[in-house]
């Protein structure tokens, strides 16, 4: 597996594969792997020939209190694990070579931010759209392979794709879950022993109020009362819980067609966040 540091670097390895006419994905991430990560090198393993994953823990997408200096930093153990499922190249530029002095662009979707994680994290979806287009401009893979575990991320990555023209197929993979449901996440090893006993009530709540859509429940008020109490019962403290639809992220008035149920809460400081899928039965 070839680790390349630098854009130049990344460009002459891919550019050797395209000359022979082979077909490259790309899984960007900021490290601190787990196999959610690595089911979305497997998956783009399936529909390419070659494989860059890339680990840049991107500053412009953390806010002033957040946790960008203590995000976990494991980039011999990510290597060891992305060569062994078959990843070809890792992109891991600096700081500096991403974001060099005097840089100055700015690259962001309008609408779809003004929802759900973009109310709490302002300006984050801006570094979000930043960072992964140059990521795209270094590789210039065929396609990109993105978590629905970051719903809203993977709706602001295709809009920005779209509106840009980029020339990028954006693959979207559904969410890796722990046993017991738990949505793996780079940061569930902050949580200590009781509170991840605690986290599954995310996912657990989150299924309750998709089954009960399924069977006939239309109204999003009261399914969204009864899924805050429980999950601030389990000792949470809920940032949003919202039913909103898939491509917009608006709130919907009344549930007629598929929606997607979202939720941000808080354990101690660390900050969970989980969405699944949900549609009457008859829709
Ligand atoms: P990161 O949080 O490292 O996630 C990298 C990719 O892995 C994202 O597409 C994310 O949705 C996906 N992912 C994380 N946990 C997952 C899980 N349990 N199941 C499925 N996919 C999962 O998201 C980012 O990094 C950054 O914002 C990035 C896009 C790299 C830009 O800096």
């Amino acid at each position: 597996m070839v680790i390349a540091s630098t854009v130049q670097e990344l460009r002459t390895l891919v550019r050797g594969w395209r000359v022979q006419g082979r077909t490259v994905a790309m899984v960007p991430t900021m490290g601190a792997l787990h196999d959610g990560h690595l089911d979305l090198v497997r998956a783009a393993r399936e529909l390419a020939d070659h494989v860059v994953t890339s680990i840049f823990v991107n500053p412009t997408q953390f806010g002033p209190n957040e946790d960008f200096d203590r995000y976990p930093r494991t980039f011999d153990a990510d290597c060891a694990m992305l060569d062994q499922v078959g990843c070809d190249a890792v992109f891991a530029p600096s700081v500096s070579a991403m974001y060099p002095d005097g840089f100055q662009t700015r690259v962001e979707v309008t609408r779809l931010p003004d929802h759900l994680c973009g109310l709490g994290r302002p300006g984050h979806f801006a570094g979000v759209t930043l960072v992964v287009l140059k990521l795209f401009h270094a590789c210039e893979p065929d396609l990109a392979v993105f978590g629905e575990k970051d719903f809203q991320q993977v709706r602001v990555i295709e809009q920005m794709v779209r509106d840009l023209d980029c020339p990028v197929r954006i693959v979207r993979h559904p969410t890796v879950r722990e046993a017991d449901g738990l949505a793996r996440s780079s940061r569930n090893r902050y949580l200590d022993a009781r509170q991840r006993s605690q986290a599954p009530v995310l996912f657990r709540t989150l299924s309750g109020m998709a089954s009960r859509i399924q069977a006939g429940a239309r109204d999003p008020g009261s399914l969204i009362a009864q899924g805050r109490a429980a999950i601030t019962a389990a000792g949470l403290s809920v940032e949003y819980l919202s039913i909103v639809d898939p491509d917009t992220l608006e709130d919907v008035a009344s549930i007629d067609g598929p929606v997607r149920i979202l939720v941000a809460a808080r354990l101690g400081v660390t900050r969970l966040i989980d969405n699944v899928g949900a549609q009457p039965a008859s829709a």
